[in-house]
């Protein structure tokens, strides 16, 4: 199967419950259904970031492959990087289902997964069983459990158990789904998780994934926090707790974060403040609403140097990796921008 034919196969899969769907999803990966796209990345769309080169910038976003169970057929479909995880020390079944809901007017989805994952010793030995070297640049990000969780000790217990094994570590603290997770974004709980992490130690770039609905105001603090305990780098953003006025799916009343088109506008304008406030100090990774070359480009001339999706790619399927990939290089050639480089931040 190809990509653009598995990518046919998305609206069969929109007739069924959204979860089971993404189950089967995974499990065509697996088994090698979901085809590759062999096609080289137009090097215009490389970029150097984290002390690693991508060959595009285009990456799946947290919580897809939460069990790391599919990173290489992920990879082999075109994406630059694939973020597992989250993962939480010990395994956990998440919230009762149903507990993922498609908004398809609003091409959005709302989710309260609440961590199910298959907990730390099976995410380590999936990690261990890859080929190396990876087709791509493989992310870890990491979370803690709900029930019993120490976050001073958890985090960075977990990125030193995933850091030999991925090229990055993305401290999750902005999850909307286990209660008390984003109280740790204020910035004495986040410098004593950070202090403990040590990133500079680890070896490994540390990024911080951040929620839509911080207060603007909080946002410097955190920039200065983050660059003064070496992290490398911010993903803004992870779903929103907002309901905006122009949601119009019956299923916009349900409980959980919301991510997909209505998260773009205010994930790239807080992207484009942290840009603003951090300067070339922390790589940006844009996340929210991606679902086009040009929304990339937009989240790239705001400040990212890296672009994630996640709400995108469960509606348009395998095929959109190419799409976006070939979308952006055209804009690159419209605007007469050499390399994608040289494009970021430029309008922040
Ligand atoms: C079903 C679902 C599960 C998610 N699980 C995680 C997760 O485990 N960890 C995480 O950091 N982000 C998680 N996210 C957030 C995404 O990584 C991303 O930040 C967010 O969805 C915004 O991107 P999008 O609009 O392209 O979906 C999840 C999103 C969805 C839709």
């Amino acid at each position: 199967m190809t990509p653009a034919f598995a990518s046919a196969l998305m609206p069969l899969m929109r007739r069924v419950d959204a979860e089971t769907a993404h189950g089967w999803a995974l499990a065509a990966l697996r088994a090698g259904l979901a085809g590759r796209d062999a096609a080289p990345d137009d090097p215009a769309l490389a970029m150097e970031a984290l002390g690693l080169r991508f060959a595009n910038p285009l990456g799946l976003a947290a919580g897809f492959d939460k069990d790391a169970a599919a990173v290489l057929p992920l990879l082999r479909l075109g994406f630059g990087f694939v973020e597992a995880g989250t993962v939480t020390p010990r395994p956990q079944g998440g919230n009762p289902r149903p507990r993922l809901f498609r908004l398809e007017e609003d091409r959005a989805v709302i989710n309260r997964m609440g961590f199910n994952n298959a907990g730390l010793d099976s995410f380590l030995a999936r990690l261990r069983d890859l080929p190396r070297p990876l087709p791509g640049v493989l992310g870890a990000n990491v979370g803690v459990n709900k029930e019993g969780a120490e976050p001073e000790r958890d985090y960075p217990m977990l990125c030193r158990a995933v850091a030999p094994l991925a090229d990055y570590v993305t401290v999750n603290i902005s999850s909307p789904n286990t209660p008390g997770l984003r109280d740790l974004q204020g910035e004495d709980r986040l410098r004593a998780i950070l202090r403990a992490v040590d990133a500079p130690a680890l070896g490994k770039p540390v990024l911080v994934k951040l929620a839509p609905d911080l207060a603007d105001d909080a946002l410097p603090a955190l920039v200065e926090l983050c660059v003064g305990q070496g992290v490398a780098g911010l993903i803004i953003s992870n779903t929103t707790l907002a309901r905006p006025e122009t949601l119009r799916s019956p299923q916009r009343g349900e409980a959980g974060g919301l991510s997909g088109a209505p998260l773009l506008e205010r994930s790239t304008a807080m992207l484009r403040a942290a840009r603003r406030l951090a300067g070339p100090r922390l790589v940006l990774v844009g996340a929210g609403g991606v679902a086009s070359g040009a929304d990339a480009y937009a989240k790239v001339k705001a400040g990212a140097s890296l672009v994630q999706l996640y709400s995108g790619f469960a509606y348009g399927g395998p095929a959109l990796v190419r799409r976006i990939k070939d979308e952006l290089a055209a804009l690159l050639r419209r605007d007469g921008v050499a390399r994608l480089a040289d494009a970021v931040g430029v309008e922040a």
